[in-house]
């Protein structure tokens, strides 16, 4: 399988370097700068090296460098913006740290064509890219050449041609750069030599092999399922790989919305045939959360007593050795800062935290390098339905963080039907696909009504709905005042418990999705 190695500087964009090649159906490995080495280039093997930028200047005191073992492992080198200025700086050239930084769209001006500009641009033309730098290139080391120039950048791009080692000082990356996509391809596909056949059945091959050579003949797996695609994909996958040797477990904390914990069991076990454990804890949780309105409580003695389950469960289990997780490219990808110290991002509803250490078992992650939408793909190649695949995000703890104040199966009762309706609307408008999450929640909070001849004191229900791309920033949808009207007299009038509904129109920031 062809594949690049990004080395990260720490750049806010290192990540689309990424999602770039993949979109050329080249498979690519982000690494941190300082876990690079003679030893392990040579184990990814990879057909090129992509320098990402980083926001250090190589002037700054323990600036991110350029390891001897990418410039002795010949293959060809695309540095971008700090990766170009370290790069040749290492080579011997003089980076000068400028006056004003130089950010946003700028032009260039190519001076030689090369195969990194092959079919895209042209000798003597001018350009679109996107900069973000202080220091520029005052000069070239030897044997390079200048291919571009701009008013802030008089070596806006360079090359060794012979060696095949390019860098350009704007970011071709990100959407501002109109061709950088296509300079990436040329960069992998012109000079590497990669192929661009990487696609999902070739990756679902490659990681069945890999979870066989890593589980061997004997071993056992267990895996955790919560409802989501991505530990749905994660066991199917696995499953595919070493077939009755994996369990999963399924811990029903009595806090998922209506039939969720049904169709989980019904495809994995009825469907698929994955032996699978369904624990119905729901009497565990509630009188464990008796009294508890503490949002950050409330997470935690639902994340303590899921693991209490789970590993309950799994050491009943003959011969497990391993842990199957999700996990995604996004949540492992390091966050590396310029004086080389990272810290690692885990999403706080990796429920399993810990575990693989306390019953010695190894984890068996295959989906740590794909991205949200490759996982997906996946899912389609593994014969996933559609609607567990894009489905939407539901949180770890369930509804207990969308019923602000103490929680009980009451509460949770109300909830659940409140929130079928607002999905059955929802969906009924087509709007399903069109929205990150939607949900109801229960306020703590009660209201007069009429209905009939009689008066009511019930609960408030406040409907979201957002749109999103990752979940970090959020903006509240758009529905019809129709939709609006319509969908809240369906609930106070088919929801005993609920007497008034209203909607949350708040982005995030400054709120967030969950009220909790
Ligand atoms: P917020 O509310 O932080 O949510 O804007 C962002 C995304 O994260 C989900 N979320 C959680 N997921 N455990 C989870 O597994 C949690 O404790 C948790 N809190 C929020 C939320 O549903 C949204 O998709």
């Amino acid at each position: 399988m062809d594949n690049i190695l990004i080395i990260d500087y720490g750049s806010q964009v290192t990540q689309l370097i990424a999602r770039r090649i993949r979109a050329q159906h080249i498979y690519c490995e982000i690494v941190p700068f300082h876990h690079i080495n003679a030893a392990m280039i040579a184990n990814i093997k990879p057909k090129g090296i992509i320098l990402s930028g980083s926001p250090a200047s190589v002037h700054d005191d323990n600036a991110p460098h350029i390891d001897d073992a990418i410039l002795s492992y010949h293959v060809p080198i695309f540095a971008i913006c700090y990766g170009q200025q370290a790069l040749c700086h290492y080579l011997g050239a003089t980076v000068t740290t400028g006056h004003h930084r130089e950010f946003g769209k700028s032009i260039i001006t190519i001076t030689q064509d090369c195969l990194l500009f092959d079919g895209i641009w042209a000798k003597g033309k001018e350009y679109q890219v996107w900069m973000s730098h202080g220091d520029y290139l005052n000069d070239l080391p030897q044997n390079f050449v200048k291919l571009a120039q701009s008013d802030g950048a008089p070596y806006a791009a360079i090359g060794d041609i012979e060696k095949h080692i390019y860098g350009v000082q704007f970011h071709p990356e990100v959407i501002h750069t109109p061709d950088g996509e296509k300079i990436l391809e040329n960069f992998a596909k012109k000079i590497c030599g990669c192929h661009g056949d990487w696609h999902m059945g070739s990756f679902k091959d490659y990681a069945i092999e890999k979870i066989r050579n890593q589980v061997g003949d004997t071993a056992h797996v267990v895996c955790g399922l919560s409802g989501g695609v991505d530990s749905a994909v994660a066991a199917k996958l696995i499953f595919d790989a070493i077939g009755q040797r994996l369990t999963c477990i399924f811990v029903d904390h009595g806090l998922m919305r209506t039939n969720e914990g049904d169709d989980v069991c019904r495809l994995f076990c009825d469907y698929f045939n994955i032996p699978l454990i369904r624990c119905d804890c729901e009497a565990l949780f509630l009188s464990a959360l008796e009294n508890i309105d503490d949002p950050e409580q409330k997470r935690k003695i639902i994340g303590k007593l899921f693991i209490d389950v789970f590993e309950r469960e799994a050491s009943q289990l003959d011969n497990v050795a391993f842990l199957g997780q999700g996990t995604l490219y996004p949540d492992v990808i390091e966050s590396v800062s310029v004086t080389g110290a990272s810290s690692v991002t885990i999403k706080s509803h990796h429920n399993v935290g810990g575990l693989p250490e306390r019953m010695n078992l190894k984890l068996i992650e295959p989906l740590r390098d794909l991205f949200k939408d490759e996982v997906r793909a996946l899912g389609t190649t593994l014969g996933l339905p559609d609607n567990m695949i894009y489905r939407h995000p539901f949180p770890g703890p369930g509804l207990a963080i969308r019923i602000p104040g103490a929680v009980t199966k009451e509460k949770c009762d109300i909830l659940r039907h409140a929130d079928v309706i607002f999905l059955d609307e929802i969906r009924k408008n087509n709007l399903y696909d069109d929205i990150w999450q939607a949900f109801c929640v229960l306020l703590p909070v009660k209201s007069v009504g009429v209905m009939g001849d009689g008066r009511t004191y019930d609960y408030v229900c406040a409907m979201r709905a957002v749109t999103a791309s990752d979940g970090m920033t959020a903006e509240s949808f758009g529905f019809s005042h129709e939709f609006l009207t319509h969908t809240a007299t369906r609930i106070v009038n088919e929801v005993k418990g609920i007497s008034r509904v209203v909607y949350d129109c708040t982005s995030k920031p400054p709120a967030t999705i969950e009220w909790e």
